[in-house]
């Protein structure tokens, strides 16, 4: 299988977890890793698995990568399955009221990593497992600890061959066997 992984960072900490996902997808086929100044929509159509990065900056993905997806043709990713991840605060430690606010206001929403999911599937990829976000300490880094490690289990179900939602730690919406909606009521 071709993996691609197509990422951006500003403080290095995307960076390390695109680094930790190609590793651990180096079983599974040819993998490339690709900062996304590198990356062309041609490139990303010609991949079996195709997974993108980016931090979380003011609720999106960084503009480099925006810019990116925003310029795949329709269709161009018909035949690739795809993931997308973020680094990302964890809202309670930032102690910023209009960060917590926006969090609960747009839910998984307030992330780069849904944000591109959705450009990804708009083009016509087939997610291979639920986008994912991976904890920061601050606004530089360092990842917290264990993220590179969840990273690279994330990235193994993206390549399973039947991959299902990862659990949302991040998102604290739990997608696991119980799904989406919460507790089943006869647990
Ligand atoms: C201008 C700016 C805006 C940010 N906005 C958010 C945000 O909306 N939500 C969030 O969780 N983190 C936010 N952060 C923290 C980033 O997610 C964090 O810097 C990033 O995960 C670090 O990854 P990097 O080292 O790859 O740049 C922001 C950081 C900066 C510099």
């Amino acid at each position: 299988m071709r993996i691609l992984v197509v990422y951006d960072s500003m403080y290095g900490n995307t960076a390390r977890v695109a680094e930790a996902v190609a590793d651990a997808l180096r079983p599974e086929g040819e993998v490339r890793l690709l900062p996304v100044a590198e990356a062309t929509p041609a490139a990303l159509a010609e991949a079996g698995l195709l997974i993108v990065g980016s931090p979380t900056q003011r609720f999106r993905p960084l503009p480099t990568v925006s810019t990116l997806l925003g310029g795949l043709p329709a269709g161009s990713l018909e035949s690739v399955r795809v993931a997308a991840f973020d680094t990302r605060l964890v809202i309670a430690e930032a102690h910023n009221a209009v960060l917590s606010f926006f969090v609960r206001m747009l839910g998984p929403s307030a992330y780069a990593a849904r944000r591109i999911e959705r450009a990804l599937v708009r083009a016509g990829g087939r997610p291979a497992v639920a986008s994912e976000g991976f904890l920061v300490e601050g606004t530089e880094g360092p990842l917290k600890e264990g993220e590179l490690e969840r990273a690279a289990r994330w990235a193994r179900q993206a390549a399973a061959p039947q991959a299902r939602p990862a659990d949302r730690v991040a998102d604290g919406v739990e997608t696991g066997p119980r799904g989406a909606m919460g507790p089943r009521k006869h647990a």
